[in-house]
This record gives C-alpha cells, structure tokens and sequence, in this order.
C-alpha cells in the first residue's frame, strides 16, 4: 500500500495531549535549550561525555539539528500554562525501512516525574505510528536512568538487547539499552484500552 500523508501531517503545529501540548520549536526556543543542556545532570543522562556541551555546541545542536530538516523535533509545553519544558525528536526516519529512533529530554528539572515524559513519549509514539508510516521506534537510554526507562516502558516500549559496560559514568561501567516498540504492538495496545 502507499502511503499518503495528509497535507502538514508530518511536522504539524501542535499534537495536543491532556497535560502537555507538543509544538514546533521557535528560534527563541534556544534560550531554553542553552539551560537545559548546561545542566551537568542533563548531561550526566543524556551523553556519552562527562559534561555539558558548551553554548556554542549548544546552538549548533538547535540550528542543526532540532531546526533541520532530517530531525522531526517538537518542544514540550504543559498544556496549563503552555511554558516550554523541554523537547523530543525522532531522528535517522529511514523510509526504506521505516524505522526511526526517539529522544527526549525534559530539561527543567521541577518538571521531572509529574507524567509529562511518559505523555510526550506517548505522543511521538501514535504520531510514528498513525501519521509517518513508521514500523519501529527504537531509542537507547543509559542503565542508571530508571526514570526515562519506566516512561519508555508505560509506553510500550521493550528491552531488545544491551551494549554491556557501554558507558563509564558516577566511578563505574553500565550498559546502554536498547528498546523499540513496533507497529503491531502499539496497535494491539490501542485496542486493550
Ligand atoms: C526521562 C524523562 C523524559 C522522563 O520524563 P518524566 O516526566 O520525568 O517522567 P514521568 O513522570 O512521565 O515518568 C517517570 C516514571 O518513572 C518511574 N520513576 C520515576 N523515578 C524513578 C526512580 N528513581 N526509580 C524508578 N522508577 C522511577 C515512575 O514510575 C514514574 O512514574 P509515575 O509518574 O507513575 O511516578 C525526563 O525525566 C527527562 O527528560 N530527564 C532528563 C533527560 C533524560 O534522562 N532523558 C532521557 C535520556 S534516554
């Protein structure tokens, strides 16, 4: 079958959900994205370097990257208030075989742990799922991370394997794991709700 998008499906303005609201990134968005990602916990959970990025590669980051167009990014607002908690992104959406991996990062800390991760998740999942053609969502997130990894499972998301000792962080090895979630299984937990 071939695939017809409708007309702005694939980035639209705004995925709406009950306690946040997804919207495309604004140039202004960057002041944010200078904080969140100078914060040493960001970066402790987030990169593979011991550090955060500098504002340089910050702003190369948000230019290249979250603004480009191989990189589908949308920032988290709670929906409430509409102030910008932090952003998610697909990034390698491979057509030929309909794969994609997912990152997220809630980078005001005080939004931690009020659900907003595992709805935004959420959100990037269905849209992969209903609106891009995706088959497999994949994403790789460090051990020590139990947050980011309960919010990955709420969604459906399964362990598929581990890079074992893939990362030397905090005085000691973890592993790095990996999880996807494929279309039949997003559908088949449309259905069970
Ligand atoms: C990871 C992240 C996206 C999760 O979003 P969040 O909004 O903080 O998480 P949620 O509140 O949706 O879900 C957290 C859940 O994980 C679980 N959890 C939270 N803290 C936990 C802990 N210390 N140990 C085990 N489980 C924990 C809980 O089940 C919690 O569910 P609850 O809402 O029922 O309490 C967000 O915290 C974040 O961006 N952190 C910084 C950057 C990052 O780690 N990005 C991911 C890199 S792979």
């Amino acid at each position: 079958m071939t695939f017809v998008p409708e007309r702005g499906a694939w980035r639209p303005e705004a995925i709406p959900g009950k306690l946040i609201v997804l919207r495309r990134h604004r140039g202004e968005n960057l002041k944010a994205f200078i904080r969140w990602y100078s914060d040493p916990e960001v970066a402790r959970l987030t990169r593979y370097q011991d550090g955060p990025l500098s504002p340089d590669e910050i702003q190369r980051f948000f230019y290249g990257r979250i603004m480009g167009a191989d990189f589908l990014a949308m920032a988290i607002h709670i929906r409430e208030t509409d102030r910008l908690i932090g952003t998610c992104a697909f990034s390698q959406l491979d057509g030929d075989n309909g794969s994609s991996l997912f990152h997220i990062t809630i980078g005001e800390r005080d939004a931690w742990g009020h659900g907003y991760g595992t709805e935004a998740t959420g959100l990037m999942v269905a849209h992969a799922f209903t609106r891009l053609a995706i088959h497999r969502v994949a994403l790789s997130v460090f051990e020590f991370n139990p947050r980011a990894i309960g919010a990955y499972e709420r969604c459906g998301f399964i362990e598929e394997g581990r890079a074992r000792d893939a990362i030397f962080r905090d005085g000691r090895y973890w592993d790095e794991i990996h999880m996807s979630i494929l279309a039949d299984e997003w559908e088949a937990r449309q259905t069970k709700r």
